[in-house]
């Protein structure tokens, strides 16, 4: 039989057009030849036919000429409010099989306050917040300082410094101002959480009722959550102990990453079970990974979603905590792909 035929979508950094006034971050959440060699590699291993393909301005011709039995999606998207669905969205008008997340729920994710209010709509723990979309908007009286700004629609910690908590009217109105000119989207102003930092990833999807796990590395429900990580950035020194921008992007290796994290089982029970949860609530499928910081009380916040996880073979963090299970970074990225082909029913299942 011959193997299955893989295209592997990504963005790389070399290859995204950057806009005159583009913020110094722009490029953060781009892949990287590492990230992608890695992907080959890992898919390689499996035994796949895999076909490296840029997910750009080409694409849609491209993808027709290579006529892959599956895609496995690592695509950011080069712009736009909703970019991380429209590799999806060209796939499904295509009617090409793809890994991860789909479309709606792509876009949803890619937005924190969309994803929070479909969160808070399920009942999941978040930060009370409130969006500026012009600077000098009232300040929501149910809101106190000291309180934490980022743009609405990034990730990989874009817009986010050594300035994004606030602790008076002056410094909000002056970061609000910043996010809204340098990301031209609105600013997300959220209560400041200033307990400890973790993130926890899964893979799976649900399963039907009576239907079996695909195999033992799943749980009844069909997922495999990854043990929880923390993230300790206090010996990083700055007063607030924030995963800058500068950090994920420059200095990844700079912070403690503690895996499994030194808590409860309690605690890391009750991690792991908002972790499915929050994926459930927005529709993920195959694989995510969920940020989440205690408040004063000690007690979890979910952040926000990352429907496309870094997968970065060294240091992302979803890798490094499938690491410290002992799951090597070809066998996860492998579990990614045989979840979207039993969805897509390409695994010889019934
Ligand atoms: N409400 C908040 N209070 C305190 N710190 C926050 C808050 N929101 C975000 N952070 C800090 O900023 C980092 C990045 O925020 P996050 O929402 O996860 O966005 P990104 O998509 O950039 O990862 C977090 O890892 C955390 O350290
Ligand atoms: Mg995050």
């Amino acid at each position: 039989m011959k193997p299955l035929r893989i295209a592997l979508l990504y963005n790389s950094k070399g290859h995204v057009p950057l806009a005159m006034d583009a913020p110094e971050d722009a490029l953060a959440e781009y892949d990287s030849e590492e990230t992608i060699q890695g992907l080959q590699d890992a898919l390689r291993s499996g035994g796949y036919d895999v076909i490296p393909l840029e997910g750009d301005e080409g694409f849609l011709d491209a993808i027709r000429q290579v006529q892959p039995d599956i895609c496995f999606n690592i695509c950011e998207g080069l712009r736009g409010d909703s970019r991380e669905s429209h590799v999806p969205a060209i796939l499904e008008m295509l009617g090409i099989p793809y890994t991860a997340s789909r479309v709606l729920t792509q876009a949803i994710s890619l937005d924190k306050v969309a994803t929070k209010r479909l969160w808070r709509d399920s009942g999941l723990p978040i930060a009370p917040f409130q969006v500026f979309t012009y600077s000098e908007q009232p300040l929501d009286s149910r809101l106190s300082f000291p309180l934490f700004v980022k743009p609405s629609r990034e990730g990989t910690g874009m817009g986010i410094n050594d300035r994004s908590v606030v602790r008076d009217e002056a410094s909000l109105r002056e970061q609000v101002r910043w996010i809204i000119n340098s990301y031209h989207q609105p600013a997300l102003v959220e209560a400041f959480l200033p307990g400890r930092e973790f993130t926890v990833g899964l893979v799976g999807n649900a399963l039907r009722p009576g239907e079996a796990p695909p195999s033992d590395f799943y749980d009844a429900r069909g997922y495999h959550v990854f043990p929880v990580l923390e993230i300790d950035v206090r010996h990083l020194g700055g007063v607030d102990q924030v995963y800058t921008s500068h950090i994920k992007s420059v200095d990844p290796l700079a912070p403690k990453y503690l895996c499994p994290a030194p808590i409860d089982d309690a605690l890391a029970e009750q991690l792991q079970t908002l972790a499915v949860q929050a994926f459930e609530a927005i529709g993920c499928l195959d694989v995510a990974r969920v940020d989440f910081k205690l408040d004063a009380q000690g007690q979890p916040v979910l952040l926000e979603i990352n429907t496309l996880p870094g997968l970065n073979p060294t240091y992302s963090d979803i890798v490094m905590a499938a690491r410290a299970e002992g799951v090597p970074y070809n066998a996860l990225v492998l579990e990614v792909l045989r979840q979207a082909m039993r969805r897509y029913r390409l695994d010889g299942a019934a």
